[in-house]
């Protein structure tokens, strides 16, 4: 068991471009590694939802107030406030923090965005967390302080996109934003993802230049549809029960991209 975790943020801007599922899968390989936890910061708490916890994210019809505390509201008194570890879900293969229907106002956003060492927050939660080799950041698609506070989190940051030419962009975007918080946050991007690719000449060529322009590695993704069908039923690819060339390439492929998150630390 390491004292701290490493903490792996998966982050683009633009959306669909396989932040959640790669964040899912990569979460599997670590949990075979070590104790894992993922935390859902997209304001649509996807991986919450198809995991099955909505009573979790969605608020009360009736008055859309929280029940109880939530991420959100964790955030908000992140300095003085309860633990999050109130909220952890735990689960067989990795534990889950889940997203809340309250990152979805505006106007929630830019009240936590105008908090003292709002950037800061997160990664003071997880530091009163124990117990963690891994932790898995999902975030949402912009760049606003959900996403800002979970680069300020990591201590790698894996950017998903998918080859194509219109979307060779938004790393640079990316890029320059993580340069931006990183002038007062040291965060260091590590490998991009290349999702969903295909057999075809647009994703290898733009799978080349995303290579030739990009001071990290690339790996690559392939398109397979097991690795939502597995989502759905609560699973990583891991655990999934489909044993066919496809399910296992992507199964070293995350195996690779747990490797490069690095650790070896044992269970
Ligand atoms: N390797 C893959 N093979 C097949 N489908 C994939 C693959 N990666 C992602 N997808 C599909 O692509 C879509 C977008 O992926 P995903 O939800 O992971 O992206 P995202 O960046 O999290 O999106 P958002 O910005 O909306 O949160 C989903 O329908 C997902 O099932
Ligand atoms: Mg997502």
């Amino acid at each position: 068991m390491t004292a701290e975790p490493t903490i792996v943020a998966f982050a683009n801007q633009k959306g669909g471009a396989g932040k959640s599922t790669n964040a899912v899968h990569t979460a599997g390989a670590l949990a075979k590694r070590g104790e894992t936890l993922f935390v859902d910061l997209d304001k649509h708490g996807g991986v919450t939802c198809a995991y099955g916890y909505t009573d979790e994210y969605y608020l009360p019809e009736e008055d859309n107030v929280p029940v109880g505390p939530t991420l959100y509201s964790c955030l908000m008194q992140a300095l003085s406030g309860p633990p999050v570890s109130e909220l952890v879900i735990g689960r067989d293969e990795f534990d889950l923090l889940p997203a809340t229907e309250q990152f979805m106002s505006t106007s929630n956003i830019s009240e936590l965005s105008d908090q003292p060492r709002s950037y800061e927050r997160l990664k003071i939660l997880l530091k009163g967390l124990d117990g963690y080799d891994f932790i898995v950041l999902d975030t949402p698609p912009d760049l606003k302080i959900l996403s800002n506070n979970a680069i300020v989190a990591s201590d790698a940051i894996m950017m998903p996109v998918v080859p194509e030419k219109l979307n060779q962009n938004s790393l640079t975007i990316l890029r320059k934003q993580i340069q931006g918080v990183g002038e007062a946050y040291p965060v260091n991007p590590t490998a991009v993802i290349a999702s969903r690719v295909e057999d075809n000449s647009e994703h290898e060529e733009a799978v080349e230049a995303i290579d030739e322009t990009m001071p990290f590695p690339v790996i690559v993704v392939r398109k397979t549809t097991q690795l939502s069908q597995a989502i759905k039923e609560g699973e990583t690819i891991y655990t999934f029960e489909i044993d066919n060339d496809q399910a296992r390439a992507a199964r070293e492929t995350y195996d690779e991209i747990a490797d490069l998150i690095g650790s070896e630390v044992d269970r």
